[in-house]
């Protein structure tokens, strides 16, 4: 069977669904097409697109020129959104829509390699993230829209969580299903310690929230390996050293190439993910570029994560993500 014969069957969502569903690689990543985000979403064309964010984590829109309440009018058919962030404010009149613009990327740059030798921070893992888990309630889907993109340059890497669970031998699984891991903003973040609180007056942190290391997806009932390489600092129950290696390993196995997928933006790009199923990397080239570049993200509020031993996230430090609805 050719590529061309199998991607149809692949790519098969509800018949007389609008949705188009055009997978870019076969472990995550689908282009979507053949809707309006102007337009009010009816509930089916919703489910369609929900389901094919299930099936390839993340998904893909271009050419979607939508306002700030365009935006949030698409997020609210997948759930109640909350603030835009934790610690980062939002738009004043929008404070669901967190706008980032390119000069942040470039505070950031070389942060690592600008130390002296010998004062490397212990946890270098080049920008991969899942959004928001130093809360214990961090969101269910990211939305991002491209507003200002340049012609080149600025790309996000997006790796499949859930793939990279699968791909472990059962030993190793088996002992992970059963650890924790602690997750934390270092102080440095946004604007460093000492923040005053948000403009809604909840307190900026710091947040340290311990989460399974094994996340049984709520909506799929799989397994994924829940590592946020930027704010876990440790796992509890082993020895520090023990507790690096196999962080490293995990880390090493969540990146590789073949569980990932890379999206090169355009204007009115608009970009779905599964917060619950992929780690994000991105723009990973901020080091290299000063061309402007400025997107909007909103999130969907999610709930307490569950393990697969039935462990639920706790909140050790700063209250949970509220939710604007
Ligand atoms: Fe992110």
């Amino acid at each position: 069977m050719s590529v061309a014969e199998l991607q149809p069957r692949e790519a098969q969502v509800r018949a007389g669904s609008k949705l188009v569903v055009e997978p870019v690689t076969p472990v995550i990543g689908a282009e979507l097409s053949g809707v309006d985000l102007r337009e009010p979403l009816d509930a089916a064309t919703a489910a369609d697109i929900q389901a094919a964010l299930h099936r390839w984590r993340v998904v893909f829109f271009r050419g979607q020129d939508i306002t700030h309440d365009q935006l949030k009018a698409f997020g609210r058919a997948f759930g109640p959104l909350t603030p835009a962030h934790p610690i980062s404010e939002g738009l004043e009149a929008h404070p669901e829509i967190w706008e980032r613009q390119v000069g942040e990327y470039r505070d950031r740059r070389n942060e690592n390699d600008n130390l002296k030798p010998g004062r490397r921070r212990p946890r270098d893992y080049k920008g991969w993230h899942i959004d928001i888990t130093f809360v214990a309630n961090p969101n269910r889907y990211s939305i991002l829209h491209g507003v200002q993109i340049p012609p080149y340059g600025g790309d996000t890497l997006f790796t499949n969580l859930i793939a990279a669970y699968e791909g472990l031998s059962p030993k190793v699984q088996r002992l992970i299903d059963e650890l924790q891991a602690v997750h934390q903003t270092t102080g440095s973040e946004f604007g460093g310690p000492n923040r005053a609180p948000r403009r809604d007056g909840r307190a900026t942190g710091p947040f340290v929230s311990l989460h399974p290391l094994v996340r049984v997806h709520p909506e799929t009932g799989e397994k994924l390996l829940f590592l946020n390489p930027s704010v876990i600092t440790h796992i509890p129950e082993l020895k520090e050293p023990e507790s690096q290696a196999l962080l490293d390993l995990l880390f090493y196995e969540a990146t590789r190439p073949e569980y990932q997928a890379r999206f090169r933006w355009a204007p009115n790009s608009l970009v779905v993910w599964d917060n619950q199923a992929v780690a994000h990397a991105g723009p990973i080239d901020y080091q290299h570029f000063d061309l402007p570049r400025v997107v909007r993200r909103i999130t969907v509020a999610g709930e307490l994560p569950m393990g697969a031993d039935g462990f639920t996230s706790q909140a050790l430090e700063g209250e949970l993500f509220n939710v604007i609805g």
